[in-house]
């Protein structure tokens, strides 16, 4: 019998058949866990880039060259936000819940088919919506049934990760940041409910396959706010007090501050967006009490493998929400202010949550999938500094230009799209690059546990 060598003991350790078959299944089941993962994030690259980010940069140079916010087609803007939102992040999401979720909480396994099954629905989905968006060719048929493929791929994901038994004994007790995802979860199925009804009311009865404008801000409140803020709430907690070395969580203050951003999302999606922004901010303000990001630190922090500029980045990060929720109270206030709304809008997805993912994805994706190693900090370091400038030119610029304060912004907005680009770029090639490379060590897939 063979003698396999363990981490942190120099003698041979000798297994018999039957440990050795339940080893292999299970380096066999890690490394199918890892090659779903990485398909997923790659899927969610292609989404960021492409559909995502370079349509982005197109309608903002449009709009900066004809200096009118409006000179654009509604539904390019729409197939951007939803290529960024469910194409990049979205996808994102799924691949990390499919892989960490029955993990985290120790259910039984779920059968892999449904991950490459909930894959490639939302993918079709996804793509024929930014297809229909763009080139409205049988858009009246294309958008519904890309709603469809989306809600299907939603339900087997949620069938497959939330509905399973635990391998033995009875679940772990559900931990405060479980609720904060499973609320986010929740969001996530209104919104692509949202978008089904509208998809089909659209399909029967507009003219074109944009979303009317009134609607569209209520969807992006739920898909937004509702949706992928609650999810990084709910990943923070989990990880970022071991990854900063912070104090303990506040676990009944994250869930006050989930309180006030659900009532928030159901003020907004009824048109309240002041009252609705006020409780957005409460949330945003509760939620940084309760992971006790600004307070002195009990642990050094863990960033072996990425760069030591980490924990500054998610605190910047941190800040960004706040901006954006008091961003949005202003342009709730202002009422028809695009510079202003547009504003709050990019100041939460490119400052919160495209930073989120940056730095905490680069911290736990290349482990995840195979146990990899960051290819370079440095490029990390230089893509969130590219990434934080190019949203500090554009939160301020768009609303000095589109508010018509100061007409030399509307030339800034196409070098901030540039700069954004540019860190967007080079945060896939490091993350592609990474898991082009091998893995550091494979049998250790067995003893992997999620800090
Ligand atoms: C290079 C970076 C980006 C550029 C240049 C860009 C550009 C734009 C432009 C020009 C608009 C039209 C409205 C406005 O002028 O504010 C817009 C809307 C939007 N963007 Fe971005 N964006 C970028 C990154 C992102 C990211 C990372 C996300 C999400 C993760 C995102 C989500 C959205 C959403 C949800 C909308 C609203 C869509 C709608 O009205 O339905 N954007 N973006």
């Amino acid at each position: 019998m063979p003698n396999i060598p363990t981490a942190g003991s120099p003698r041979p350790v000798r297994l018999d058949d039957k440990t050795k078959s339940v080893m292999g299944r299970a380096i066999a089941r890690e490394q199918a866990l890892s090659r779903l993962l990485m398909t997923y994030i790659v899927t969610g690259l292609i989404f960021m880039l492409l559909p995502g980010t370079f349509l982005g940069v197109w309608n903002l140079i449009k709009i900066s060259s004809r200096e009118a916010a409006e000179s654009i087609s509604p539904a390019w803007i729409q197939a951007h936000g939803h290529a960024q939102l469910f194409g990049w992040v979205g996808t994102f999401i799924l691949g990390i819940g499919f892989y960490s979720i029955p993990k985290l909480r120790k259910l039984r396994p779920f059968t892999l088919w449904s991950a490459w099954l909930t894959w490639a629905l939302w993918v079709i989905g996804v793509t024929v919506r930014w297809f229909s968006n763009i080139y409205p060719w049988h858009w009246r048929i294309a958008l519904p049934l890309s709603a469809t493929f989306e809600l299907a791929a939603f339900l087997i994901f949620f069938q497959a990760v939330a509905s399973h038994r635990p391998s033995r004994g009875s679940p772990k007790p559900l931990e405060p940041w479980i609720f904060v995802v499973i609320a986010a979860t929740l969001g996530l199925l209104a919104a692509l409910m949202l978008n089904f009804g509208a998809s089909f009311q659209v399909a029967l009865n507009a003219a074109s396959p944009a979303f009317p404008h009134l609607f569209d801000q209520r969807y992006l409140m739920v898909s937004t706010w509702g949706f992928i803020v609650p999810m990084v709430w709910g990943f923070s907690a989990r990880w970022l007090p071991v990854f900063l070395g912070l104090r303990p969580l506040r676990n009944s203050i994250l869930i006050l501050a989930l309180g006030f951003n659900i009532l928030g999302v159901i003020l907004g999606l009824l048109e309240h967006f002041f009252a609705g922004g006020i409780l957005l901010l409460a949330g945003a303000a509760t939620v940084v009490a309760a992971i006790r990001f600004f307070e002195p630190t009990v642990k050094p922090a863990k960033t072996i493998n990425i760069h030591r500029s980490f924990p500054v980045f998610i605190r910047i990060a941190y800040g960004w929400l706040l901006i954006a929720a008091v961003l949005g109270i202003w342009a709730a206030l202002a009422g028809v202010a695009p510079g202003i709304w547009g504003a709050s809008r990019h100041a939460l997805t490119v400052g919160f949550i495209a930073a989120m993912i940056f730095c905490v994805g680069q911290r736990i994706l290349p482990s995840f999938c195979g146990m990899r190693v960051l290819w370079s900090p440095k490029l990390m370091f230089i893509m969130l500094i590219l990434l934080m400038s190019g949203c500090t030119l554009r939160v301020a610029s768009e609303i000095l230009a589109y508010q018509d304060y100061a007409k030399w912004a509307w030339s800034v907005l196409p070098v901030s799209a540039l700069i954004e680009l540019a860190a967007v770029a080079l945060f896939a090639a490091n993350l592609i690059v990474t898991f082009a490379r091998p893995p550091v060590v494979v049998t250790s897939a067995l003893t992997m546990t999620l800090e």
